[in-house]
């Protein structure tokens, strides 16, 4: 296990060759703690310790690793969830240098932003698991309007700003025929950077970020706080199995319903029509041209306009 761990913290350049030696030498009980420590030492802003003054959780972030660079928290947090890392674990990235996006896109994440990823156990059944990422878009729109901002969902579950992105989440699920073994939520959220910060002319014309919404930057450990709280009330109904309270904060935060869509499938399918609503699988429906209700239960959706 331990050479294991280490292994993988030296593949995704979290650790250096040195540190890697020098975490072979500790005793396995004391690994986790060393890497905490490891952690502690290295990042420039974002720290747990500094988090977990501010958080009013009870099981959310009890456990948060805060590395200053990964390939992607998600792929750590995948690891960890594997080792049996308890609901409610988080990782921390600084900077991710092979970050995903959603359809295998690569995700931009230069230092500034906010790169996480939860480790999740809900006790449900596989059939559920697709609706933590509407949990997690209402908990990020929440965190994201208490610092003053006017955020909206895009469904699934984009999270905008006056129509642009300053949001993204990328759910990993592992599960037996009934009940999910463990959920990775990942979050990106572009905090403390300017439009300028990122490469790709095509993301740079799409997204914004809280620095160019408020004009400064905020305190990151505090947002994260806040967010794990606002994630942690939503989680709790989730967990309750309180489908319906979820959907109605959804309905309400939604930039989606009440606008004409088009959605884009795989093999190059599309649909169009007017969202009308969502179903308790989080499923989109919408209304087409001929009037039929049609229920979508995946794909990229483009917002036209309302009626
Ligand atoms: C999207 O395409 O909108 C989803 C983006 C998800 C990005 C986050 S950042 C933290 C976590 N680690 C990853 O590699 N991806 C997710």
């Amino acid at each position: 296990m331990k050479r294991e761990i280490i292994q993988l913290l030296l593949e995704q350049e979290v650790i250096s060759e040195e540190i890697a030696e020098e975490l072979q030498e500790i005793d396995n009980d004391k690994l986790v703690d060393s890497i905490k420590e490891f952690a502690l030492k290295q990042t420039e802003k974002i720290k747990s310790k500094k988090i977990q003054e501010h958080l009013e959780t009870t099981t959310i972030g009890k456990t948060i690793y805060c590395f200053p660079k990964a390939y992607s928290t998600n792929t750590l947090a995948k690891y960890l969830a594997n080792k049996n890392a308890e609901d409610g674990t988080i990782v921390i990235a600084e900077v991710q240098t092979k970050a995903r996006g959603r359809s295998s896109k690569k995700w931009e994440s230069p230092k500034g932003g906010i790169w996480l990823s939860m480790i999740l156990r809900p006790n449900l059944p596989p059939s559920k698991a697709s609706l933590i990422t509407l949990v997690t878009g209402i908990a990020v729109a929440k965190t994201l309007k208490s610092f003053g901002v006017d955020a909206k969902i895009k469904w699934p579950n984009d999270v905008l700003i006056n129509g642009k992105k300053i949001s993204g989440i990328l759910t990993e699920a592992s599960a037996t025929l009934n009940n999910i073994d463990y959920i990775v939520v990942g979050v990106g959220i572009d905090t403390n950077l300017k439009i300028d910060d990122f490469n790709d002319e095509y993301v740079k014309s799409r997204i914004t970020t809280l620095n160019e919404e408020l004009g400064e930057d905020i305190d990151e450990n505090e947002f994260i706080a806040k967010f794990l709280k606002e994630f942690e009330e939503v989680y709790d109904l989730y967990k309750k199995e309180e489908f319906e309270s979820i959907l109605n904060e959804w309905r309400i935060l939604s930039d989606t319903i009440g606008k004409y869509v088009e959605i884009s499938q795989s093999h190059g399918r599309f649909k169009y029509g007017y969202a009308v609503g969502i179903n308790k699988e989080g499923c989109l429906i919408i209304e087409e041209a001929d009037g039929k209700l049609e229920k979508i239960i995946s794909g990229e959706c483009r917002t036209k306009g309302e009626r």
